[in-house]
Formats: C-alpha cells, structure tokens, sequence
C-alpha cells in the first residue's frame, strides 16, 4: 500500500462520522497553529486585511487550520492528495456557507501547477510527511513559486536533536526516515535535525523569519511517555518563511 492509499484508506474510514463531531475536532486540533498564524499575520503582513487574503493550505486534510482563516473572511484554497479528505473538508466548509477552491494534487510532482499567488501558504504537519530530498525540494518550490513576492509561509513540523527515542513498531534510519511496521516496514514520516531543517529551507530558496520550538512528540500514545527525557522525544517546531528575492 502506498502512503497516498494509506492516507485515503485512514480518511474513508471516517465517512460516516457525524458532521458536528468531525468539525469539533478538526477546529480543535488546528486551533493553536491558526492562533500563530494569526500572531504571525499581525507582525508580518499587516497591510493586508485577512478580507483580502488569499491563502493556501497544503496537506490540508480536512482543513481545518484553513477553515479557522475562512472565518476571517479570507479566500481559502485547500490542496491534497486524499480525495476522502477534500470531500469532508468541502463538506465542513459548506456548512458554514464557505466555498473553498478543492485541488487534488501531489505537491510532490514536479508538473503539479496551481492557479494562483498566494498571501499566506500553510502547511500543518505535511512536510515531514514528505520523504525523499527530491520530493521535498519539488515540495519547496511549488510552495515558493505560488508565494506572492512579499507573502509569508507559515509551517508547523517536526524536527529532533541529537538521540530519538523511538518506539517498539518504529525504525529510524540514518537518513533521518521514521518507518513504521504496517504488516512490512514503510516510509512515513522525514525528521530532520533542527540545523538540517534550516539548512534545507535556505537551499530551497527561503529565509526564515521566525523559527519557534513549540512542543514535543511521542509517535504514538506511549504509557511511559512522561518518563522519556523530553530532548529524545521529536520536537515541533512553527515557522515563518519569506522567498529570497532574486
Ligand atoms: C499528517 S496529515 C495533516 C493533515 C492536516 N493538515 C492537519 O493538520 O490535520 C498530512 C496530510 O497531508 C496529505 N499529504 C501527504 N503527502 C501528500 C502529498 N505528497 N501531496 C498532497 N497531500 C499529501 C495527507 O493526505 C494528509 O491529509
């Protein structure tokens, strides 16, 4: 199975799940991000009202962190692979009267092209599910190629530093590949050292204007994850990103 099916298989499961429940957790789970996305809009895009924005929201499942910016009043495009999500994320939207634009698309592909230039472009937990460099860089680029020029990137992922703590049914390779056993060993997740995270961005074209730790990780619910020393657990971090102007 491939990531792309499992991430479809995950969202269909949740098909039948009743639209009032699934809006409360997808508002939940997005709503300390949007709220850094909101800190961020003040103190980097402030001649812009949120009325006239237009963002764009990578990996968005559901689209949650996008649905919290609709209510702003801004223009909410919303970009997958999985078409189970973007159907539920359509179906959110619509029952607060907003109409995002849907875009099924693999932000890996090099030939993927999206219609417009974007204020704001985010991205809640889609980088570190992008694997290879190749996928990454093409990832980095769609980004910064549909960034208006004084436009910013916000982006929450997870990096590590140093050891790993990694749970029974993971495998951490040394080119930083999270694997998880699913009957036989796959790819799911890239956690770059902190430094190597930068180093990337700024090669993608990048300057990082705010770089945050926020929290730290378990993979999975873990009984003695209070017990594990917080520097081995993988770190998140939230950031703002502007192109480099060539
Ligand atoms: C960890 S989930 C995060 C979902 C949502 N942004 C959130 O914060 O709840 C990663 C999302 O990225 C999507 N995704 C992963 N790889 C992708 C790719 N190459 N192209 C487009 N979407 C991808 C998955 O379908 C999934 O919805």
């Amino acid at each position: 199975m491939s990531l792309q099916e499992y991430y479809e298989d995950s969202f269909k499961s949740d098909q039948g799940r009743g639209p009032s429940d699934m809006m409360a957790e997808v508002v939940q789970s997005t709503k300390g991000l949007a709220n850094y996305a909101l800190e961020c809009k003040t103190k980097f895009l402030s001649d812009i009202d949120w009325q006239d924005m237009k963002v764009l929201e990578m990996g968005s499942g559901r689209g949650g962190l996008g649905l919290h910016l609709a209510r702003l009043g801004s223009d909410v495009t919303l970009v997958d692979f999985s078409p189970s999500a973007l159907e539920q994320g359509g179906r959110l939207f619509a029952l607060e009267s907003f109409t995002p634009k849907i875009i099924k698309a693999d932000v890996t592909h090099p030939d993927v092209s999206l219609p417009d230039k974007y204020d704001l472009i985010v991205d809640s937990h889609l980088l570190h599910c992008l694997i290879t460099d190749p996928e990454r860089f093409s990832y980095l680029q769609l980004v910064r190629d549909h960034l208006k020029d004084n436009g910013i990137f916000i982006a929450e992922t997870m990096v590590h530093r140093k050891k790993l703590y990694i749970p029974d049914g993971f495998m951490f390779d040394p080119n930083n590949v999270l694997w998880q056993m699913f009957g036989e060993w796959k790819p799911v997740r890239r956690i770059l050292d902190s430094l190597d995270l930068e180093k990337e961005l700024n090669e993608a074209g990048f300057n990082i204007t705010y770089y945050m730790y926020y929290a730290n990780y378990g993979f999975v619910p873990h009984p003695t994850f209070m017990e594990i020393p917080s520097e081995i657990l993988p770190a998140s971090v939230r950031m703002v990103l502007r192109k480099k102007q060539i």
